[in-house]
């Protein structure tokens, strides 16, 4: 996701949140006609992505957003917690759909579960983590949109296959 415009963290998390929303209503949508051409070859390919994208938006806030939280705000440990948890789930989900390789009924099943995951835990992070963050006078949001930016740049251009 190349942006060019500065963005604090929970500006660019967020930006995160919703793109990977809108591939999940691409899968819904291709699920829906599965005869459909290439519906099998789109969904595949959607589900790597959607894995792939999650996969990134979770280690950048697992080694960068969340400790930061921690750091800067004692109070927010127990939200923490309960969100690196919901990472761990939507992380097995990931590993189910990962193993499954091409898109089939149950491919469908496990991104429409992962779906509902992620919109719960987006919904936490939006409603919860993120006004506490906004409101931490010891947490330079700017500086942890740029950490985010560069770490999210580095494993993206990790992730592209070596040929
Ligand atoms: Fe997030
Ligand atoms: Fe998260």
């Amino acid at each position: 996701m190349a942006d060019y415009l500065a963005k604090n963290a929970c500006q660019l998390l967020d930006a995160d949140h919703i793109a990977v929303k809108h591939l999940f209503v691409e899968y819904a949508r291709l699920a829906a006609s599965p005869d459909a051409p290439n519906s099998q070859a789109k969904r595949t390919a959607l589900a790597a992505r959607i894995c792939d994208e999650l996969t990134v938006h979770a280690q950048i806030e697992e080694e960068i957003f969340y400790p930061a939280l921690r750091r800067a705000l004692p109070d927010a440990a127990g939200l923490v917690d309960e969100a690196t948890a919901e990472h761990q789930e939507a992380k097995q989900l990931i590993a189910d759909i990962r193993a499954l390789g091409a898109a089939n009924a149950a491919m469908d099943t496990l991104v429409a579960e992962l779906n509902v995951a992620i919109e719960h835990h987006v919904k936490e992070e939006r409603d919860e983590l993120f006004p506490k963050a906004k409101a931490a006078p010891a947490l330079d949001l700017n500086v942890l949109g740029e950490q985010l930016r560069e770490r999210q740049q580095a494993l993206q251009a990790e992730a592209v296959p070596a040929a």
